[in-house]
């Protein structure tokens, strides 16, 4: 494993947090992504279900998690199906999990080769009442692709029809949103990779370097620091590019007297860190530049401090549409014509600022929770508000990763430089 092994107490805990909303006498089960072939005999690199690495972190292919706390056998109450391993296996292919790693990594104690799986899930199944199937209920998700559990989830429709069955992704929303303890040690180390990373890049700043080398030079600190690389695909954006949202093309140079924007973040132990910030190519921000930073500066630390406990977060976004909308009045972006008249669908300031400023954060960048519900201690959050003025070749966005506790918030991305001062401070040394 690229990282240091983690405490097997945080999958025992996100366990229970699943089995305590399961109905009586059901059983659950979660399979590996598929390694995804390229063309040849290439393939994509593994990247495991956040699900069952949420569940038990068995980081492997082919891996099946199989959960049914209500057993009359104790040891099938936890069950993990791995590819088997051997001698002949290690040579060619490398080692696969051993019985002892997997309950060291897992916490859990029953472990089959996958050889078993039909005959073992059987005896499991016919004791079960209920089977939760799962899927993927992002709202965001668009996936063309059948997963390796959508093939899992017709095999046993086809085999157990008389069975009722559930969804887990409910449960999953509910209870992934809200970080523990153990969790939050591992999204704290990620983030002290990607502060690294920033500190490292602030150096290697000059006019006439290519957003690829500051690329590169991310990479370097994140491997170097035990990460596995970017925990999504890096944005590294000079001058106009930080008006394109997604613009990953990182294959321009920077410019004397522009910003780059960067939307880099390291993964850690399969969890996240998602920063931006934007740095003056030369080491000084002009007037302008500064006017625009600080306005959003000001909507983010204001958006920081609105994230408190209790409050819903389509009420969070719209007051920090408000503290928006007040920004660009003063920067004489927008009218208060305009904003009088402004359709609420689409309000005004969207024209500068048109998407959201927060999302969950955890294994998944995305990560899984509920908008339904009041904001709690222990959720995840990044605030990231921007300000994109293509006809002026500026595009500034400030993002930091937030954990919500019971008296306000602990930041932990803060330790990178924000403010204008910060950042020519740091770039002057
Ligand atoms: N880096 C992806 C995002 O900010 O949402
Ligand atoms: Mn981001
Ligand atoms: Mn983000």
């Amino acid at each position: 494993m690229r990282y240091h092994q983690l405490n097997s107490q945080l999958f025992v805990e996100n366990r229970k947090k699943f089995t305590s909303l399961l109905k009586r006498n059901s059983l659950a089960i979660f399979t590996s992504n598929d390694i995804y072939p390229s063309s040849a005999d290439g393939h994509l690199p593994f990247k495991q279900h956040s699900d069952i690495l949420y569940l038990s972190g068995a980081d492997q292919e082919e891996s099946i998690l199989v959960l049914f706390p209500d057993a009359h056998k104790e040891s099938l109450r936890e069950v993990l199906f791995l590819k088997e391993t051997n001698e002949l296996i290690a040579v060619w292919e490398g080692a696969k999990f051993s019985e002892e790693q997997v309950f060291n990594i897992s916490g859990i104690k029953t472990v089959f080769w996958l050889s078993e799986f039909e005959r073992v899930f059987n005896e499991m199944a016919i004791n079960a009442e209920r089977i939760y199937l799962n899927g993927n209920e992002h709202t965001r998700a668009r996936v063309e692709t059948e997963l390796r559990q959508d093939r899992m989830n017709t095999w046993i429709k086809e085999h157990y029809q008389a069975h009722e069955f559930e969804r887990s992704q409910p449960i999953l929303h509910r209870i992934r949103g809200t970080k523990t303890m153990l969790e939050l040690e591992v999204m704290r180390k990620a983030a002290e990779i990607t502060i690294k990373g920033y500190k490292r890049i602030l150096k290697f700043m000059k006019p006439g370097v290519w957003e690829y080398e500051l690329e590169a030079e991310f990479m370097h600190e994140f491997l170097i620091n035990r990460s596995r690389g970017f925990a999504y695909t890096p944005i590294i954006a000079s001058g106009n590019n930080a008006n394109v949202l997604h613009y990953i093309e990182n294959n321009d140079q920077c410019k004397d007297g522009d910003l780059v924007l960067f939307d880099v973040g390291a993964e850690y132990g399969n969890y996240t860190c998602d920063v931006t910030r934007c740095f003056p190519v030369n080491g000084k921000f002009t007037k302008r530049q500064t006017e625009v930073y600080n306005a959003v500066l000001r909507v983010h630390e204001g958006a920081i401090t609105l994230l408190r406990p209790g409050i819903l977060l389509d009420d969070y976004h719209n007051k920090v549409g408000d503290l928006m909308t007040d920004e660009l009045l003063k920067l004489g972006l927008i009218t208060k014509n305009q904003v009088a008249n402004e359709d609420p669908a689409w309000p005004a300031y969207k024209k500068y600022f048109m998407h959201g400023t927060s999302h969950y954060l955890g294994i998944d960048v995305h990560d899984y929770g509920l908008w339904t519900i009041p904001v709690e201690e222990g959720m995840v959050f990044t605030v990231e508000p921007g300000i994109y003025i293509p006809e002026e070749g500026l595009g500034i966005r400030i993002e930091d990763d937030i954990v919500v506790t019971k008296e306000g918030h602990e930041n932990l991305t803060r330790d990178i430089p924000k403010t204008v001062e910060e950042i020519e401070t740091f770039m002057a040394q």
